[in-house]
């Protein structure tokens, strides 16, 4: 009997790798350019608020809490990991 061993190709490349720091381009749409604007007119303005309540928020969406638009955040925010939160809350927070 012939043993054929298949091996597997794992592909490192796509999808593994967490980013390193929260991509804010992607979220001047709704927040503005420095976080200064209400988002879709609901959310509080980002720059107002303390490094503590925005690591809060945030952390906040990941777990599913947060106000009547938290389904937005949560897909914006999932994939970035606590570090990364703490290090957004600290650059954009009011010091
Ligand atoms: C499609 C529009 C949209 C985008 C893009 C978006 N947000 Fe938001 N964000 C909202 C809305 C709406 C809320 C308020 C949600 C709620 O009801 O709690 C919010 C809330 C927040 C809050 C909490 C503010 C509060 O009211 O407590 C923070 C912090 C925040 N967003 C940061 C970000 C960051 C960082 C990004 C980019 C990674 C981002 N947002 C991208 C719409 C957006």
């Amino acid at each position: 009997m012939r043993k054929i061993i298949l091996a597997s190709i794992v592909a490192l490349a796509t999808g593994t790798a967490s980013m390193a720091a929260i991509n804010t381009a992607s979220c001047k749409g709704c927040h503005g350019q420095n976080f200064e604007k209400k988002a879709l007119n609901v959310s509080r303005v980002v720059k107002d608020l303390t490094a503590a309540q925005i690591e809060e928020a945030l952390k906040g969406y990941k777990v599913g809490k947060g106000g009547p638009m938290k389904g937005i955040m949560k897909d914006k925010i999932a994939k970035y990991s606590d570090a990364d939160i703490e290090a957004f809350a600290k650059s954009v927070g009011k010091k």
